[in-house]
């Protein structure tokens, strides 16, 4: 356990304050910048920070997973989901130093906080970690879908990053599900839904 505790001590240092990397060609990589207004590019660049943050969370709760997941098949599968967390942790990195900003200040008390919740799910059994894990990747995904009718018409690089991360996390939510997710009860989706709230407020800002 304690060894557990070590390595994923310093993968969260590494979320936190390392570049992620993407296996995968960034989705847009083959679009051109656009001209954007001042204003436009402030607004893309709130969205993205908060995409960026929402990534961060899920780094955290995978790894709160991680640590608690009892079995193998279904940590095998998470991990994978994990790695493309990475990417897109990777992709809204670098579109945000694009529009010319920074990741948000808050991350690293988002960052304890999901991971508080990843351990906390996991210690429930896998059915109520995967069912959180799901719920997570519907609310996500919904998300995604707002920010793709509210980025700028003309910045294609960030709607076909925030595109392919919608595709990814509607698979995440499958995976989940196909390891047994348990359906939350509504309360506790309510809950998720308002932090989540809060995070995005607060990230879109600062
Ligand atoms: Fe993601
Ligand atoms: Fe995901």
């Amino acid at each position: 356990m304690l060894d557990k505790l070590i390595i994923e001590f310093d993968k969260g240092v590494r979320t936190l304050f390392a570049p992620a990397a993407s296996r995968r060609p960034y989705p847009d990589a083959h679009l051109p910048e656009a001209e954007l207004t001042d204003a436009e590019k402030r607004h893309a660049l709130g969205l993205m920070r908060v995409n960026h943050c929402g990534e961060i969370c899920a780094q955290a709760l995978y790894q709160g997973q991680a640590l608690t997941a009892r079995d193998p098949a279904a940590r095998e599968a998470l991990r994978h989901a994990a790695i493309e967390e990475e990417e897109h942790l990777a992709w809204t990195e670098r579109r945000i130093r694009e529009l010319g900003g920074h990741p948000s200040l808050l991350n690293p008390l988002w960052y304890t906080g999901s991971l508080a919740i990843g351990v906390a799910a996991g210690l429930l059994g896998d059915k109520w970690n995967l069912g959180f894990l799901e719920e997570t990747e519907h609310q996500v995904g919904a998300h995604l879908d707002s920010h793709l009718a509210s980025l700028p018409e003309g910045d294609a690089k960030s709607r076909a990053i925030v595109a392919q991360m919608r595709d990814d996390e509607a698979e995440h939510a499958k995976t989940a599900h196909a390891l047994g997710a348990a359906p939350l009860p509504a309360p506790v989706k309510g809950l998720m839904k308002l932090s989540s709230k809060l995070m995005t407020t607060a990230s879109y800002r600062i």
